[in-house]
């Protein structure tokens, strides 16, 4: 993989629900000003992403912020990293797969005139009884996965560019309804509401590292990967700030939030005509897809770098044909697709960053810890330090601090069963500890 292959796996994560769906739960939480909760995010996201760019030109090993954190801080912290990665890659999915579901019901709304009904298209807290479409992608996916990495590659490629024609199209036909009056009041609800909302919008720039777990594909990582992440992130901030602005200026903060598909609600307004949203769905539909494929990719690998470090069963780096590590990606599908059809899509999300955030804010210090104890290890990349990655964690820790209790006790208990099974399981047979037992064995 080459550098703008690496771009469009990153941009190809990263652009998904969170822009076409979470943008309407997100809006009514800080009104118009979601606009800056969006940038709040994407400057948490930005020093983050800085860190892992430093730490993806030293240590150019897959398995991202997991790897970066297994050099840099050691054997449990490294856990406690890969397992919020579990949720960060391995939830979002699902919640993605959920977002994909709306869409997929708007399009056939407007093409047919018929939607899958809700009992089959939503999760039981939320009246449904199983969201079918939501794990019928995952499994489709998962399919792709099995197939290998080339044509994952190239479809991704494809569908990246689908993502952001669609979003630029939605811009140019809101832009034409703006109304500055529909950005006053423009942050109804002060400080606390941006604050909330960016903690949940964080979501949208989650996956911009996914670049970060195919260092082994990449042609030559120390160079490119760096790059591919900033590239990306710059890339789908201003995406977001630009829909997120038109989007509201267009129609106001209460219809962007009315529908799972705002974005396709959004232009029915604008134009009061079916077609714009038509292909707006269409495009979406095709574009979340490829995160779901994307993302869970990405967990796929970070599973087989634990497993090869002895802390996850061996059986999950055990490759297959064309070198896809076939169980893993099948218990990984199977999981995922359970949990889209089950949960709704708040939690879903919510869940998602609780995990990021605790990962990206534990890359930030890794970045610390490594320049204090190598100093001399060649960098590609430097960010600045102390301050970047002090903002990094800084910001990281601010916004967890929004994200609501249910999320915390959801995350303590994810947390609490990672510890045992890493004392049950992974620290006796990890290749760290073996290591140290073959030592005293010679000595
Ligand atoms: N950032 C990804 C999305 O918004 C997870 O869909």
């Amino acid at each position: 993989m080459g550098l703008v292959s690496l771009i469009a796996l990153s941009v190809g994560a990263t652009l998904g629900t969170g822009i076409f769906v979470v943008l309407g739960e997100a809006a009514p939480l800080a009104g118009p000003a979601v606009v800056i909760s969006f940038a709040v995010a994407a400057l948490a996201a930005l020093f983050s992403a800085l860190s892992y760019a430093e730490l993806a030109g030293a240590v150019p090993v897959s398995g991202s912020a997991y790897s970066y954190t297994y050099a840099t801080l050691g054997e449990i912290v490294a856990w406690v990293c890969g397992w919020c990665l579990l949720l960060e890659y391995g939830v979002s999915v699902a919640a993605v797969a959920v977002g994909w579901g709306s869409y997929l019901n708007e399009f056939l709304d407007s093409t047919i005139g018929w939607r899958i009904p809700d009992a089959l298209a939503s999760a039981p807290s939320e009246g449904g009884i199983i969201n079918i479409p939501a794990a019928v992608v995952v499994l489709i996916a998962t399919a792709v996965l099995l197939d290998g990495i080339r044509e994952s590659a190239r479809v991704t490629t494809i569908t990246t560019m689908i993502k952001i024609a669609v979003l630029i199209f939605f811009v140019v036909v809101a832009v034409t309804a703006f109304n500055s009056d529909n950005l006053q009041p423009f942050a109804p609800m002060g400080v606390a509401g941006i604050s909330a909302a960016a903690s949940m919008v964080f979501f949208s720039f989650i996956g911009f590292d996914a670049a970060s777990t195919a260092g082994e594909e990449a042609k030559n990582p120390q160079r490119d990967l760096p790059r591919a992440i900033i590239i990306s992130l710059g890339i789908v901030t201003l995406v977001y700030v630009l829909v997120a602005l038109t989007a509201v200026a267009a129609v106001g903060v209460d219809d962007v939030s009315s529908s799972g598909a705002s974005l396709a609600t959004v232009l029915e307004q604008v134009t009061g005509k079916g077609w714009p949203a038509t292909i707006l769905a269409a495009g979406a539909v095709v574009a979340i897809a490829s995160v779901v494929l994307t993302v869970l990719y990405g967990q796929t690998r970070i599973l087989v770098a634990m497993s090869r470090d002895g802390l996850m069963p061996q059986v999950l780096s055990r490759v297959g044909r064309k070198r896809v590590p076939t169980i893993n990606t099948l218990v990984v599908g199977g999981v995922v697709a359970v949990l889209s059809a089950l949960i709704p899509l708040g939690e879903l999300v919510n869940a998602t960053n609780i995990g990021t955030l605790v990962s990206f804010a534990l890359v930030n210090i890794g970045v610390l810890v490594l320049r204090r104890t190598k100093p001399d290890l060649p960098r590609t990349f430097r960010t600045l330090v102390p301050l970047v990655p002090i903002l990094g964690v800084g910001l990281c820790v601010w916004l967890l601090g929004h994200l609501p209790a249910v999320t915390w006790m959801a995350f303590l208990l994810w947390s609490a069963v990672g510890l045992v099974v890493y004392f049950g399981y992974g620290r006796r047979r990890s290749a760290l500890n073996r290591a140290a037992v073959q030592e005293t064995e010679t000595v």
